[in-house]
């Protein structure tokens, strides 16, 4: 495993630019990141309460299990946990619509006192009516997706958790006709750089944008990974699901589901 990531590591760096992890980012530690999850080690996702995982629709496939509580996907301490129920949004489609959210209700809690663990709040209408994810807003992306794409193959997920810090930007820039040409829904949001260079990418699905709370200076995750083309091209932003846009649904799901409301959703 080591040799091959080594060997890994040496590909890339031989045929991407000098920084290419998630795309351009950086090696994360969990601790700083303590809800992020791996949906069978496929996809990423987050944990929003105790025995709750949110991630995309899409990755549906692989809701059999999650893994917890450490930055290296193959660790000992990376916790497994059951997915006792799957809750697909009922608008989800074929994609073209968005609405690519999916609940995972998990057989047993997370033990939050075993190590880096906690989940994450959510943004909701409010809190994108105060500004705190308008255009310009630098957020962070995670997860173990591929360093580098290569459209030709589809890769195994990094093994080390990557972040990269990209701005958030309008959907009005992001639905010009040189870049998604009005493919970009309200209930998206695009992050990345005109001249590329910074993405989510494969396997990153699923995954969590965050923002800080300019006044709590919590973590509060405003996008879920979703798509783009290709990965950190120019003018082909990342696009993520619009969190604010289902705070109501999620919470509604949850309390359907008799669960005590997380301090982490309000
Ligand atoms: N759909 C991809 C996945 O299943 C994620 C794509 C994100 N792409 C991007 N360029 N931001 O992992």
């Amino acid at each position: 495993m080591k040799q091959l990531f080594v060997m890994a590591m040496i590909i890339c760096s031989t045929w991407a630019s000098a920084t290419d992890n998630i795309i351009g980012g950086e090696d994360a530690r969990i601790e700083d990141w303590p809800f992020m999850v791996s949906v069978n080690k496929q996809c990423g996702g987050s944990l929003i309460h105790p025995q709750w995982v949110m991630t995309v629709a899409h990755c549906s496939q692989y809701f059999q299990k999650i893994f917890i509580g450490s930055h290296h996907l193959y660790s000992s301490n990376m916790v497994q946990y059951e997915i006792e129920k799957a809750f697909i949004h009922p608008d989800y489609g074929d994609g073209e619509e968005g609405h690519d959210i999916a609940l995972l209700n998990l057989k047993r809690p997370i033990d939050l006192q075993a190590g880096a663990i906690y989940p994450v709040r959510l943004a909701d209408a409010q809190f994108e009516a105060r500004g705190h994810q308008s255009p310009g807003t630098l957020a962070t992306v995670l997860g173990w997706g591929l360093t580098t794409y290569d459209s030709d193959q589809y890769p195994v997920p990094w093994p080390y958790l990557q972040r990269v810090d990209i701005p958030i930007v309008s959907n009005e820039i992001a639905n010009a006709p040189d870049s998604y040409n009005g493919e970009v829904k309200e209930n998206m949001l695009a992050a990345g750089l005109e001249e590329g260079g910074k993405d989510a990418c494969q396997h990153d699905s699923g995954g969590p944008l965050v923002v800080r709370d300019p006044e709590t200076r919590e973590l509060v995750q405003v996008g879920i990974v979703a798509w783009g083309i290709g990965c950190a091209l120019p003018l082909k932003y990342g696009i993520y699901t619009r969190v604010s846009h289902y705070a109501e649904w999620v919470r509604s799901t949850l309390n359907a589901e008799n669960q005590n409301l997380p301090r982490a959703i309000r």
